[in-house]
């Protein structure tokens, strides 16, 4: 059975920049874009151009000089957003408005006090408009997580045959499981007229810690696009994390999905979000994160010593981590502490181990992660250094 590709449109730039405090400025954007760029992205959201100069400078210049991967552009159902993107994509060579209107009775009722026949058309209108500009146009249904399936279909189908090739399905607030996330995307898949023709993307908001499974179920359900961003970064807890969805379908091979990232970039590419964006990745976040190949109970260091893949999924190397690490602490075995005396250097008879181990114990207690330097003085102390 061959894979399905499945396309990812990074928005790091867009919804990552949102966060308070990550706001990049135009070079800054540019080094992320074109790192971006050679991970592998298929379509980069690089910014909002109607909410401020900078951001449409940015879009511009990145615009500009990005030529594999598709830059889109945000913009609300408002024609004066759409122009304004399209103008801060018109050298694009491969540009795309990313444009649309809440749908949920929230959003239509107490957010843009509409109707849901007013919000249909202004989608259409929008998307109309934006078709005069570029080809490619993506349309989201803001807050479609809470949106009633049957009225989400009605919205959809009048945006495709208005000439949308993206329809995008936000779950805006993290609201849906992972089970009715993904009926959601069939029930589209089997109600929209026309639906076979466009691309359906996802776009999961991390709320509830889901942003990653609701991402996947979409997938399973018949999307073929989604949005995610570098560490997860976006507004409040975040959007689905890229490095997650991505190695997702790597590692899932009986679920026969393709993307086209370079995961051998994905650490580097989350070490320069997290410093440009001066956002600390959390030390356990999945991929990336410092800990996610480092192994410190005695039980779990004794396996991975005598076959790494006892306690890992994936090969560290597969996304640029070089090795994995057996952190030294209290909670740490003799199998561990021989293993990294041999890498030191030290070899250590089976009598000798007993007295460091009991040395190392009582640094352990002390230090909490004992390092190479303390472990080079243990050693040293009696150990026969090995030729
Ligand atoms: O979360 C959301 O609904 C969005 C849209 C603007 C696509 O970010
Ligand atoms: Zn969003």
């Amino acid at each position: 059975m061959p894979n399905k590709r499945i396309q990812i449109f990074d928005t790091t730039l867009r919804d990552g920049e949102q966060v308070p405090g990550c706001q990049l400025n135009t070079a800054e954007k540019i080094e992320v874009a074109r790192a971006l760029e050679s991970l592998g992205v298929d379509v980069m959201e690089v910014g909002f151009p109607i909410s401020s100069p900078g951001d449409f400078h940015s879009v511009q210049k990145i615009a500009g000089i990005i030529t594999e991967s598709t830059v889109c552009a945000l913009s609300r159902a408002v024609e004066r957003d759409i122009e304004v993107a399209a103008q801060a994509i018109e050298k694009a060579k491969h540009p795309r408005i990313h444009t649309g209107i809440g749908t949920s009775e929230s959003h239509i009722y107490d957010k843009l006090k509409s109707t849901p026949e007013k919000v249909i058309e202004r989608g259409v209108a929008a998307v109309k408009y934006a078709k005069s500009f570029v080809e490619d146009v993506e349309f989201y249904a803001e807050d479609a997580g809470r949106t009633d399936n049957v009225f989400l279909a009605k919205v959809i189908e009048a945006v495709v045959a208005a000439g949308a090739t993206v329809v995008n399905i936000p779950d805006t607030t993290g609201y849906c499981l992972p089970w009715q996330y993904g009926e959601k995307i069939k029930f589209l898949k089997e109600n929209v007229k026309g639906i076979d023709n466009v691309t359906i993307s996802t776009h999961c908001h991390n709320d509830l810690g889901l942003a990653t499974a609701n991402s996947v179920a979409g997938v399973v359900n018949g999307a073929t696009q989604i949005e995610c961003t570098i560490n997860g970064i976006g507004e409040r807890a975040g959007n689905a994390s890229l490095e997650e969805v991505v190695m997702i379908l790597r590692q899932h091979k009986d679920l026969h999905y393709d993307t086209g990232v370079n995961t051998r970039l994905l650490k580097s590419m989350s070490e320069l979000v997290s410093s440009k964006m001066r956002m600390p990745v959390q030390p356990n976040k999945a991929i990336v994160g410092a800990n996610a190949f480092a192994h410190s109970s005695g039980i779990h260091q004794d396996g991975v010593i005598k076959s790494r893949e006892t306690y890992e999924i994936i090969d560290p190397l597969e996304v640029g981590v070089d090795e994995s690490s057996i952190v030294l602490t209290a909670r740490s075995g003799r199998a561990a502490l021989n293993f990294r005396a041999k890498r030191l250097g030290f070899d250590v008879s089976r009598e000798d181990m007993e007295y460091y181990y009991e040395e190392f114990l009582n640094i352990a207690d002390e230090k909490k992660v004992v390092q190479d330097q303390d472990l080079i003085v243990l050693f040293s102390k009696t150990a026969v250094k090995s030729a």
